[in-house]
C-alpha cells in the first residue's frame, strides 16, 4: 500500500458540494449521554474546515454493533446532539442513512450546514461491504472524505465499497493518525521501544511478533508477562496466565533475540490474594511469587528500570496497561510510567505514540494524556497497524481516484 497516494480535499472548491464524510462516532453512550467525546472533540476541526468552505456536510458513521436492523439502543442522535455542542452549531440528524429521510435532509442543507444520518449498521449492507448499499450511501455525495481511521480496518460499505463509487479524499484526523503511526514505525529515531501490556499473550500473537522485528527495546507488563514467566520456568503462583501460549511466548523472545531486540520483562510485581478494591497488596520479586498470591501490578523498581530503558530510547509506542489499573492500589505501575513517559517527552527527549482502548483509558486516569506527542482514538485498528497489517480502509482510499 502506497501511502503517498493519499489525496486530502487541501485546495479543493468545496463551495455548495455535498461532502459525505465517514467519521467514527462511535463513542461511549450512557442514558443518553456521551461519556468521553474524545473522538468526537477531535473531529471537530475537520468538519469544521468543511463547513467554513462552503461545503454541505453529510457526517456517517456506525454506532455499537445492532443486528442488521434498526435498534433505538443503538440510534446515533444523541452522538449527533453532543457533536453539535461541541461544533457550536445546530445540527440536521436524518433518520436513515438512505433511502427519502436522507435524501431529503441532504437536499435541504444549505452550504455549510452539517448533517449527521443515523446508524449505518441498521442496514445489513453495511458490514457486507454490499456495493449497491455503498451506490445508494454515494447518492448522497459529491465526493466522499474517510476520516475514521478507528474503524479502518472494517472493509465496510462505507469505508471500502463506497471509495469506488465517488472521487474519495483522506480526512485530516485519518491523516493525523496514520502520520502518528509512521513516525514511530516506518522511520523512527533510533533506538526505539515498545510498551506491550494487557491480560493475554493469545490476542497479542502478531503484534508482539511483528514488534520484535522493529523495535530495540521490547517492554513486556500487565497479566501478558507472567505467560513469559511461565516459559522461562518461573512461578506465577495464581497469577492470570496462559500455560497453553508459554511456548508461543518462547518463541517471540527468540525471535527477537535474533533481531538484536532486548525484551524486558518486571524485576518486581505487586501482588495480593485477589483481584479487589483496596485487597491487600505487597511487592516481591518476580522470582519470588508466593504460591496463594497473584501477580497484579509491575513493581516501583520495574517503573524505574522501565523509565530508564526508554530513556535511552528516542521513539516509544505504547499499548496496553502494566497491571490492573482500573483497581486500586494496581493501577500504580502503569500511572507512574506513564508519568515517566509524559516527562521524558515533554522535555524534548522521546516521541510518544499510544493507543487501544485500555491504554487510553490508563492514560487519561494517569492524567497525562496531553502530555505524549501522540495519542490515538483508535482501538482494534491502532493494533492492526501494529500487526503490520494493511488496513482496507486506508488501503481503499490509497487506491481511490480522485
Ligand atoms: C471501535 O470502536 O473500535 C471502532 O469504532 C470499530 O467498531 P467495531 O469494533 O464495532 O467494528
Ligand atoms: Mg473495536
Amino acid at each position: 500500500m502506497d501511502l503517498g497516494k493519499l489525496k486530502t480535499t487541501a485546495g479543493l472548491d468545496l463551495e455548495a458540494k455535498r461532502v459525505l464524510v465517514r467519521a467514527d462516532l462511535n463513542v461511549p453512550v450512557k442514558d443518553g449521554k456521551v461519556t468521553d467525546a474524545t473522538r468526537l472533540e477531535r473531529l471537530v476541526p475537520g468538519l469544521q474546515d468543511l463547513a467554513k468552505r462552503g461545503a454541505r456536510v453529510v457526517v456517517i458513521s456506525h454506532f455499537g454493533r445492532p443486528k442488521g436492523g434498526p435498534d433505538p439502543q443503538f440510534s446515533l442522535k444523541p452522538v449527533a446532539d453532543k457533536l453539535g455542542e461541541l461544533l457550536g452549531r445546530p445540527i440536521v440528524f436524518a433518520s436513515d442513512c438512505v433511502g427519502e429521510p436522507a435524501e431529503r435532509t441532504v437536499a435541504a442543507l444549505s452550504p455549510g450546514r452539517v448533517a449527521v444520518l443515523e446508524n449505518l449498521r441498521f442496514h445489513k449492507g453495511e458490514e457486507k461491504n454490499d456495493p449497491a448499499f455503498a451506490k445508494r450511501l454515494a447518492a448522497l455525495g459529491d465526493l466522499f472524505v474517510g476520516d475514521a481511521f478507528s474503524t479502518a480496518h472494517r472493509a465496510h460499505a462505507s469505508t471500502d465499497a463506497i471509495t469506488q463509487l465517488l472521487p474519495s479524499y483522506a480526512g485530516p484526523l485519518l491523516m493525523e493518525e496514520v502520520e502518528a503511526l509512521r513516525s514511530v514505525l516506518d522511520s523512527p529515531a533510533r533506538p526505539t521501544a515498545a510498551v506491550i501490556g494487557g491480560a493475554k499473550v493469545s490476542t497479542k500473537i502478531p503484534l508482539l511478533t511483528n514488534l520484535a522485528g522493529k523495535v530495540d527495546k521490547l517492554i513486556i507488563g500487565g497479566a501478558m508477562a507472567n505467560t513469559f514467566f511461565l516459559a522461562e520456568g518461573v512461578n506465577v503462583g495464581k497469577s492470570l496466565a496462559e500455560p497453553d501460549f508459554a511456548k508461543t511466548a518462547l518463541e517471540i523472545m527468540h525471535a527477537a533475540k535474533m533481531r538484536h531486540c532486548e525484551v524486558v520483562l518486571p524485576h518486581d510485581v505487586v501482588v495480593a490474594s485477589k483481584l479487589a478494591e483496596g485487597a491487600k497488596a505487597s511487592t516481591v520479586a518476580a522470582l519470588e511469587v508466593p504460591p496463594d498470591q497473584m501477580i497484579l501490578d509491575v513493581g516501583p523498581e520495574t517503573v524505574a528500570h522501565y523509565a530508564s530503558v526508554i530513556g535511552q530510547c528516542k521513539t516509544l509506542v505504547w499499548n496496553g496497561p502494566l497491571g490492573a489499573f482500573e483497581v486500586a492500589p494496581f493501577g500504580e505501575g502503569t500511572f507512574g510510567l506513564a508519568r515517566e513517559v509524559a516527562a521524558l517527552t515533554t522535555a524534548g527527549k522521546l516521541v510518544s505514540v499510544a493507543g487501544g482502548g485500555d491504554t487510553v483509558a490508563a492514560l487519561n486516569a494517569a492524567g497525562v494524556t496531553d502530555r505524549l506527542t501522540y495519542v490515538s482514538t483508535a482501538g482494534g485498528a491502532f493494533l492492526e497497524w501494529l500487526e503490520g497489517r494493511t488496513l482496507p480502509g486506508i488501503a481503499a482510499l490509497a487506491r481511490a481516484a480522485h
